[in-house]
């Protein structure tokens, strides 16, 4: 612009490096709490945006815009036409019916299935290479439903999973020692929803495992304090929705910080929504997606973390791979 005067001779910029571009798909009250984390955290060059009420999307967009002398430089752009996410790396997907206070996540099965059959063919078509991550609920069964329709390697194909489950359960576990969340272990697996599994033998405060230190009544205490904080975790949603209507910020934080790990290459070990056939006694012909924790970075899902369950803890995992199991495997795809 003439604005600005090169120094002489100025030599061509050197070939800079591909730009980064996420995809989220539905700017609801989800969509838009994952764009402004994404964007305040400065995690991509460019940040796609899709979504079928096109007059409320591109307020949406400019809404965004109006924010930029607060931001770090990030290009927005918005269409309801999929071809605005072409090469993305991520694409994030939150489009989908939300649950009415007391609804389970299961019940919105049937009508975001129906949804994903529209959205995940453009998506995939766009950007063959990209990493799906998959937020709408029940959010286990629509990741197998989006490895299915994109065709997709099962390691580019992720849910959020119990990354927010694990999120709620270490902010409970936080308050109730008295220590920063940060500084505490704890993974929720399984399904997220009403069967996720709380792995006790996880939980630990800056390195100290927790219920390994206590013998007797105080260890049975514990248990029963601990096994009310897992009931509150399930419980939740059910209360945030009830008190405002949906949820967004938590999972806001939880699908940055894993647009974080996979972008970043982060190599960092989070609980999503992953394939477990084989893992854990859940058996190889159920290609059933429950969250595990998982080491994440540029390619996907690196590995699954080889966790040393309880009986218990394997048998409450297996049951939950049996309620999704016993929802997906009759859908018509
Ligand atoms: P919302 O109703 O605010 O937003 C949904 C958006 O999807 C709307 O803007 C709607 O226009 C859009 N949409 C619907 N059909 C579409 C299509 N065919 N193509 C593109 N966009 C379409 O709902 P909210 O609160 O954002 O929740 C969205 C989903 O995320 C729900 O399924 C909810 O259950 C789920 N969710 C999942 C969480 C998790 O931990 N996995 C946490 C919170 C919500
Ligand atoms: C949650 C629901 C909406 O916030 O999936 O956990």
């Amino acid at each position: 612009h003439a604005l600005f005067r090169p120094i002489q001779e100025a030599a061509p910029p050197s070939p800079t490096k591909r730009r980064t571009k996420v995809s989220v798909v539905g700017t609801g009250n989800v969509g838009m709490a994952i764009a402004q984390t994404i964007l305040t955290q400065n995690l991509v060059d460019d940040l796609a945006l899709v979504d079928a009420k096109p007059d409320m999307l591109r307020g949406e967009m400019l809404d965004l815009q109006h924010a930029a002398a607060f931001l770090p430089h990030t290009r927005i752009l918005a269409s309801p036409d999929y071809s605005i996410t072409a090469g993305s790396d991520i694409c994030i997907i939150t489009a989908g019916a939300r649950q009415i206070p007391g609804e389970t996540r299961l019940n919105l099965l049937h009508r975001n299935v129906a949804l994903f059959k529209q959205i995940v063919p453009p998506v995939a078509r766009h950007s063959p290479g990209a990493l799906l991550l998959v937020v709408s609920n029940p959010v286990d069964v629509l990741t197998y439903i989006a490895w299915k329709l994109s065709g997709f390697p099962a390691n580019r194909v992720i849910g959020s999973g119990t990354n927010l489950d694990s999120s709620r359960f270490r902010f409970l576990l936080a308050d109730h020692l008295e220590v920063n969340a940060q500084d505490v272990q704890a993974y929720m697996v399984g399904e997220h929803g009403d069967s996720s599994v709380a792995l006790w033998s996880s939980i630990s405060v800056g390195g100290l495992p927790i219920l390994s230190q206590l013998k007797g009544d105080e260890a049975a205490k514990e248990q029963e304090v601990l096994e009310k904080i897992r009931r509150a975790v399930v419980d939740s949603a059910y209360e945030v929705i009830r008190l405002k209507g949906y949820t967004s910020w938590a999972i806001g934080y939880s699908v940055a910080s894993l647009a974080r790990s996979l972008l970043r290459d982060q190599h960092r070990i989070h609980p999503v929504s992953l394939l477990a056939k084989g893992f854990y006694g859940i058996p190889d012909d159920r290609e059933v997606f429950l969250s595990l924790p998982a080491q994440l970075g540029r390619g996907g899902v690196l590995g699954v973390a080889n966790m040393q369950l309880t009986e218990e803890e394997a048998k409450r995992l297996r049951r939950s791979a049996d309620t999704l199991w016993s929802l997906q495997y009759e859908l018509e795809l």
